[in-house]
């Protein structure tokens, strides 16, 4: 393969009040790497989003200071790090504005937070002829855990169409609701699609007859403010990793009311209050659900993206990514070849597409030569792309800190696509 040229850079971005992108850029040690000799155009924030030195510096400062295992020590470095493994949870409680820090588990993350619900809370209340409804949007981690559960259980699954723009049928959703329903359980911001869902239109539907409903948060909640208890959802569950947070660490937040009532997730240490050969007695929410030793270094990580999004604006950065993803649509009514997957009226900012006669793995092979890293594939949603019958997608996914002179580089980067392949 050869590339032709390297892509040319044109708009300048105009100035959005009070929202610096260079500046914010420089808190990012890793967007000054050149790829392939370019400077990184980094686009594949939905997969995971970078980190800034303000959350770098936090893990490093637990490492090199803080560093004990938490809970069980009398010692002073055992404390220090109980007290900034538990400042995290009180930041995270701020963060989605839950009643109480007892209703935020840590966990590796939204996979980790759904598996926990379905075999804690499904384990116990859903039963052969009940109904579990997902929607046609889902990734695979808000389907297979479920489908686990109807295997053990004979519940069966239901789910709420969507239509070609990736918009969830509402009416047909609540025509899915009935006695038989036990839990609702949907994205509130598409991977593979963009689609931010009306989940409080839809909550409020679910809980006219008294069904609960759980949040798959892990897209929604980088890119603007979430309030559970507005949104009034029973459980959301996301991960640190899409937040500027590290890996390895991720939050299910419950209702305290369903919680206490939940039977544990998994048994070891720090779960328990007494542990006797006949009978254990289990601790108090939400250690009831954190067996084992946690994430320590990555849960302050945690913590340090929250503050570091405080200081930023979560609608700020929503205002931000609005722009750029109106852009880059806008851009793309320049190739004709293009087309958007996912064209929902409210959506948040992943630009999901095809190119005529170019495999999605040959987009991003051809963009990755300019440096610019986009995703390609399947996006862990299968059923979306059985759905909208294309093997996989090519995904541009834009985070605080891209700009439109970035978008350009794509959008020139894709015309060199077509030029090899065409
Ligand atoms: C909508 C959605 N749900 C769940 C997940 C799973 O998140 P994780 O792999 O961090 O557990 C992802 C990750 O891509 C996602 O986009």
């Amino acid at each position: 393969m050869t590339i032709v040229s390297s892509p040319q850079t044109v708009s300048t971005e105009p100035e959005l009040n009070g929202f610096d992108v260079h500046k914010i850029r420089s808190d990012f040690p890793i967007l000054a790497e050149k790829v392939r000799g370019k400077p990184l155009i980094y686009l594949d924030n939905a997969a995971t989003s970078q980190k800034p030195r303000a959350v770098i510096d936090a893990i490093s400062h637990v490492y090199e200071h803080d560093y004990s295992n938490i809970h069980r020590g009398v010692h002073t470095l055992s404390e220090r790090a109980t007290a900034a493994y538990e400042e995290s949870r009180q930041k995270v409680q701020r963060f989605i504005n839950a009643d109480s820090e007892k209703e935020i588990i840590f966990l590796r993350g939204t996979t980790e937070a759904i598996n926990l619900v379905a075999q804690s809370y499904g384990g116990a209340n859903i039963r052969a002829g009940d109904e579990i409804l997902i929607t046609g949007m889902e990734h695979h981690s808000n389907i297979v855990p479920w489908q686990m559960l109807c295997e053990r259980s004979g519940a069966q699954l239901k789910v709420v169409p969507i239509n070609l723009n990736g918009e969830l049928l509402i009416e047909q959703f609540e025509q899915l609701l009935c006695d038989r329903t036990r839990i609702v359980a949907l994205s509130h911001m598409s991977n593979a699609l963009g689609t931010i869902n009306p989940v409080e239109e839809l909550i409020t539907m679910a809980h006219q007859h008294n069904i609960p409903v759980l949040l798959d948060g892990a897209q929604a909640i980088p890119h603007m403010a979430v309030d559970v208890q507005t949104l009034d959802c029973d459980f959301y569950a996301f991960s640190g990793h899409k937040l500027y947070a590290p890996s390895g660490i991720g939050v299910l937040y419950g209702k305290a009311e369903y919680l206490e009532a939940m039977p544990p997730y998994q048994g070891g240490g720090d779960m328990i209050r007494r542990v006797t050969f006949e009978k254990s007695e289990y601790n108090a929410i939400p250690y009831k659900f954190e067996a084992g030793t946690p994430s320590i270094a990555d849960t302050v990580g945690l913590g340090a993206a929250l503050d570091y999004l405080d200081d930023v604006g979560m609608d700020m950065i929503a205002a931000h990514e609005t722009r750029l993803l109106d852009y880059a649509t806008e851009q793309t009514r320049q190739i004709p070849e293009l087309k958007i997957i996912g064209t929902a009226a409210n959506k948040g900012a992943i630009l999901s597409f095809v190119l005529d006669k170019v495999h999605p793995h040959d987009i991003g092979t051809v963009l990755d030569h300019f440096g610019i890293a986009v995703r390609a594939g399947h996006h862990c949603a299968m059923p979306v792309m059985d759905f909208f019958e294309v093997p996989a997608t090519a995904r541009a996914s834009f985070a605080m800190y891209n700009t439109f002179e970035e978008i350009d580089s794509l959008m020139a980067g894709l015309k060199e696509v077509i030029e090899v392949f065409g």
